[in-house]
């Protein structure tokens, strides 16, 4: 078995962009992060990304507006970092809170701005295989991760489980894609699926985005498959200063033994977002500079 680092691979692509960052001249990239209330994994996520831009030289603008904040206001602060031309990418950090609907404020940033991958625009280009899009981070990431590990996909069945807007489903339209890396034959598995295990066991490559902590088990695992774990979930433990520790969807210690290539919790997707996060910044800064 060998552990995909996600650490490794982000802080490799994290150089690349400092590299590329430098080479500006006169105005460097600037990232919006718009965190809405206090949900602590989002002030944590909003703090490393925060933290990453300054290292590669991506200036950052955080705005933290209250959990009162209202659906109109929230898009008129959209509206406003649209048309400020200083401001090349924006990310509403998710979860919203209460009644704020999530999709009509993915949908209110501009297609060129939007660093997450999440309007309509983009997600269409993603399935255009048109690459003047942003696709999604933690997909994109995923991709990543896979190319710089030497796992093909070519002819390979990749089973997806989840089906969310922000990993499920953009990842499983990079896999299919037409292209060097990706022609997977692809799977997608949600609640709704009946027998489960029996589809993740003929997985070549498990890609494993539920959000439930240790939810897929050994039994579910074909030998020398590549697992990635998407999951990032807090677990109570006494022993943790923060009391709680982080687990992936993936139950690790008895899959990981299976496996050919395993992804880790944490170190290993979630680095991975935040990179191309800031590569996402940097392409939105040449766009809008072109
Ligand atoms: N919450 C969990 N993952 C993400 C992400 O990639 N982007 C945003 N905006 N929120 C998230």
């Amino acid at each position: 078995m060998e552990l995909i680092s996600g650490n490794q691979i982000a802080a490799d692509i994290i150089d690349e962009l400092k590299t590329e960052v430098a080479s500006f001249s006169g105005r460097k990239p600037c990232l919006a992060l718009v965190r809405v209330g206090d949900d602590p994994a989002s002030v944590s996520y909003v703090k490393k990304k925060e933290k990453t831009a300054a290292e590669i030289g991506v200036e950052s603008r955080i705005i933290l507006p209250p959990e009162t904040i209202t659906q109109s206001e929230l898009e008129t602060l959209i509206d406003d970092l649209n048309a400020d031309d200083g401001v090349d990418g924006i990310l509403v950090q998710s979860p919203l809170p209460g009644d704020l609907d999530e999709l009509a404020i993915f949908r209110r940033v501009s297609p060129a701005k939007d660093v997450d991958g999440f309007h309509t625009v983009n997600i269409g280009k993603l399935a255009q295989e048109d690459d003047t899009g942003f696709a999604s981070c933690t997909p994109a990431g995923i991709m990543e991760m896979l190319a710089r590990s030497e796992v093909d996909l070519r002819g390979k069945h990749v089973v997806v489980v989840g089906r969310s807007l922000i990993v499920g489903k953009p990842v499983a339209l990079l896999a299919l894609q037409k292209k060097a890396g990706a022609n997977g034959t692809v799977t997608i598995c949600h609640s709704a699926t009946s027998d489960l295990p029996a589809i993740t066991r003929q997985a070549d490559v498990l890609i494993a985005a539920i959000g439930r902590a240790g939810f897929v088990t050994a039994d579910m695992v074909k030998d020398g498959a590549v697992v990635i774990d998407v999951g990032i979930n807090r677990v109570p433990d006494s022993s943790r200063k923060s009391g709680y520790r982080l687990v992936g969807d993936v139950e690790f210690d008895a899959v990981s033994p299976k496996t050919a290539k395993i992804t880790p919790v944490p170190g290993g997707v979630g680095p991975m977002t935040v990179a191309m996060l800031m590569k996402n910044t940097v392409k939105a800064y040449r766009l809008h500079q072109s």
